[in-house]
């Protein structure tokens, strides 16, 4: 790494060893503009929720809140559950943005994707995930939005993305969001 390098952290919504959404975020580390990088963190170790233990010092909770308080901006990958955001996401963000003194989110950039096996590619989570970092006063980019259709079709032998048009999507995507850390740095 070197100082002028952008560093996007990812994290996915699916805890499955086989996720369309894992292969999508992995994937995208492919598609990052030239001098940035994407940090790929997991997530399984994050405790659930509870108000009790807010202040109590968790190893998993403190790693993943400072890699992306210390990255330009976040990406986040998920698949939709029952029409809304995966519940261990959700509690994953929670976890992580209190106590709200140490929220990594506030004002920082971030770019969501989803990919579904259906025909709606997860839009019903990524317009939850806006409002749930519109709570966090996170800078989420508009446009375009990436939803992975079928995408079980849309992923070559080797777990790399293959449709051209979605490539392009999530090209430009990346793109936007890395040209909005760069403000948030000027
Ligand atoms: C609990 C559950 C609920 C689901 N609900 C939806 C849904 O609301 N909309 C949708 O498009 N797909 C839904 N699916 C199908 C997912 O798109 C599909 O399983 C996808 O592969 C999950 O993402 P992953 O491969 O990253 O784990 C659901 C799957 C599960 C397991």
């Amino acid at each position: 790494m070197n100082n002028r390098e952008i560093v996007i952290t990812g994290f996915g919504g699916s805890l499955r060893t086989g996720s369309l959404n894992l292969l999508l975020l992995k994937d995208a580390a492919n598609h990052m503009p030239a001098g940035s990088r994407l940090d790929v963190a997991g997530i399984s170790g994050i405790p659930i929720y509870n108000q009790d233990l807010e202040e109590a010092e968790n190893e998993s909770v403190t790693q993943l809140r400072e890699k992306i308080r210390h990255s330009k901006g976040f990406l986040v990958v998920t698949p939709e559950y029952n029409f809304s955001v995966p519940g261990y996401l959700k509690n994953v963000i929670d976890v992580v943005s209190r106590p709200s003194r140490l929220n990594p989110f506030t004002g920082k950039p971030g770019a969501i994707m989803s990919a579904s096996t259906g025909m709606l590619g997860g839009s019903r989570a990524q317009y939850h995930l806006r409002q749930i970092f519109t709570g966090l006063d996170s800078r989420i980019i508009n446009k375009p939005e990436v939803f992975v259709t079928f995408a079980q079709t849309k992923f070559d032998a080797d777990g790399h993305l293959k449709d051209e048009p979605t490539i392009k999507f999530v090209r430009d995507l990346l793109n936007n969001l890395v040209s909005e850390a760069k403000k948030h740095m000027e």
